[in-house]
């Protein structure tokens, strides 16, 4: 980051305290690394962020419906969804079709076999081979679906050989094993993977059982003794999900039955999500708690890429519709290589930090990998009967299938931290004396804005205070979070709520006895117009609205 881009971060994080947006954790106690609190105008912000999606993603349409689900699922649900996969077990990473895997349980192809990359179909073939290509500079044969040219040389290395050649042309360390889907060989290292926080539920405490197998084995080797304490916690483990995702799976049919809804139609969650990242950086951005604003939106197979870039569309003007500066939010399209092995595709929607470019949310096209999964686990048919149209199989009338899935996979709080960059902005102006100074405005968008109005008696007497009172309770009637203050000189509260993004200033003077009307100041222009006091309600709410 240059030094003008670190300041900015530096300005963010020092504002958000000052004002009070958010907090380092336990700050008294030396701080929680990587854990934040929202203060009184950021735990505002967030909410009329995820208010706004909700409005956008939910009641605006007849196709989504919502739900919020437990933070803690049954365990089995994280085991079919591959999150579980590797909590205790050495995993690895293909390269290529990012399929996470279990080492110890992978395919060990012997010296002289031979490598075949099998993939679904002959698109991923083309893709595999286009990214193997640019990753290690050789070009594999593709023969349909498979790709050719690799062999074991021995325990340590493979190689990739020109056709009818005996000599290998490259070489590449070998770990010993295959990724079991596809078989392919580009691996990552070996590593435990602890994505998820565990904890336990039930009456019983684990920590008995531990000591227990721990007396009673006293001389067993490291090895046995983790699987056996693995075990014992496994048995009352439970996980704080990793993404709200997974419930709008397992809830499929139950939201699909009670609303009768049609395909296509979405599900949509926004809460909580706990992972337990290696790397926690840029503030709030990566973090080990976040909200996620996500929604699953089953389609009929074959239609998938078309509501892909339906969505893609969707989420980034929705985006760009709160910004001062629409122009830093772009979509970018997954490379072959950096698609998971489920999606056929997938784009982020990304911001321009002030490190760079970055990810905001991701739009993917999961296909019908993680309905069959949970149907494959649970024994739940989690498919859909269309009465309308033809099965393309037998050609008769009524077709049942497993959806394909579009998944709008958003952020909340990187989200906030966008949209506090987004709206800094310093100035200068005369100041009373008829000095520079600098004024500090946070230009967020009215409706994002914590408080919308500031309302504010000149001075502390002449029943001006009572007057203001009055208007504030008619903004609280009409469900408006409005502030009343009356500390400090007028400029300077002017300056505390413009550092706030309050909107509106509406402020009561001697000439609202005489006259009833009262001055609105605007944040971003510091025009100052009179109003009468019982419009102040109605031309606010007006300007929200249009906003
Ligand atoms: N269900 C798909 C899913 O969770 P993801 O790309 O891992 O996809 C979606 O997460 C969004 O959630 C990201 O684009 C990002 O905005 C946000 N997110 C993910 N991990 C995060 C973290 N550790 N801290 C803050 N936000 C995070």
């Amino acid at each position: 980051m240059s030094k003008e881009q670190n300041s900015l971060m530096d300005k963010i994080v020092s504002l958000s305290k000052q004002r009070g947006f958010i907090f380092q954790s336990s700050e008294i106690y030396g701080g929680l690394k990587s854990a934040y609190d929202y203060g009184p105008l950021g735990v505002e912000l967030k909410r009329n962020i995820m208010n706004e999606w909700w409005r956008s993603m939910v009641h605006e349409r007849e196709d989504v419906t919502g739900i919020d689900a437990s933070i803690v699922m049954h365990p089995k649900v994280w085991h079919a969804s591959g999150h579980l996969a590797g909590f205790s077990d050495p995993l690895v990473d293909c390269l290529i079709s990012k399929e996470r895997f279990r080492a110890d349980k992978a395919p060990k192809p012997q010296k002289g076999d031979e490598l075949p990359i099998s993939c679904v179909d002959k698109g991923q073939a083309k893709a595999y081979k286009e990214a193997i290509k640019k990753r290690f500079e050789i070009e594999l044969r593709r023969n349909g679906k498979t790709l050719e040219g690799l062999r074991v040389i021995d325990e340590k290395t493979f190689g990739f050989f020109e056709s009818d050649s005996d000599v290998s042309a490259n070489t590449f360390p070998y770990a010993g094993y295959v990724g079991p889907t596809f078989g392919c060989p580009f691996l990552s290292e070996e590593r435990q993977f602890n994505l998820m926080f565990r904890t336990q539920l039930g009456p019983v405490d684990v920590l008995n059982s531990i000591s227990k197998f721990m007396e009673d084995n006293r001389e067993a080797d490291s090895k046995t003794i983790r699987e056996g304490v693995d075990s014992i916690v496994k048995e009352s483990a439970v996980y704080l999900r990793p993404e709200t995702a997974q419930a709008m799976f397992v809830q499929f049919l139950n939201c699909q039955q009670s609303m009768s809804m049609k395909v296509p139609f979405g599900i949509a969650q926004m809460g909580k999500s706990f992972r337990n990242e290696i790397t926690t950086e840029h503030f709030i951005f990566r973090s080990c708690e976040f909200e996620q604003m996500e929604m699953e939106f089953f389609v009929e197979p074959g239609t998938q890429i078309e509501w892909l870039d339906y969505w893609r569309d969707k989420r980034l003007e929705w985006w760009k519709s709160y910004a001062n500066h629409p122009e830093k939010f772009i979509y970018r399209k997954h490379d072959a290589d950096e698609l998971a092995h489920y999606a056929d595709a997938c784009y982020d929607i990304e911001y321009e930090y002030p490190w760079g470019y970055d990810e905001l949310e991701g739009v993917a096209s999961r296909t019908d990998y993680d309905l069959k999964k949970h149907a494959e686990h649970s024994g739940a048919k989690l498919s859909y009967f269309d009465q309308q149209k033809e099965d393309p199989k037998t050609g008769k009338m009524g077709w049942r299938y497993t959806p394909y899935v579009i998944e709008p996979a958003a952020g909340a709080t990187r989200g906030l931290l966008v949209y506090l960059l987004d709206a800094y902005h310093e100035e200068t102006v005369k100041d009373g004396k008829g000095n520079d100074s600098t004024r500090v405005v946070m230009k967020l968008h009215p409706r994002l804005a914590p408080i919308k109005a500031a309302i504010l008696p000149l001075v502390k007497k002449e029943g001006l205070p009572k007057i203001a009172r009055e208007i504030v309770s008619d903004f609280f009637k009409a469900g408006i979070n409005v502030k009343y203050d009356e500390n400090h000189a007028i400029g300077k509260r002017y300056r505390r709520h413009d550092e706030a993004g309050t909107p509106y200033c509406i402020t009561v003077d001697g000439q609202t006895k005489e006259d009833g009307t009262v001055t609105i100041r605007d944040r971003d222009t510091m025009v100052q117009e009179r109003i009468p006091a019982k419009e102040a309600l109605r031309i606010v709410q007006d300007r929200l609205v249009k906003s």
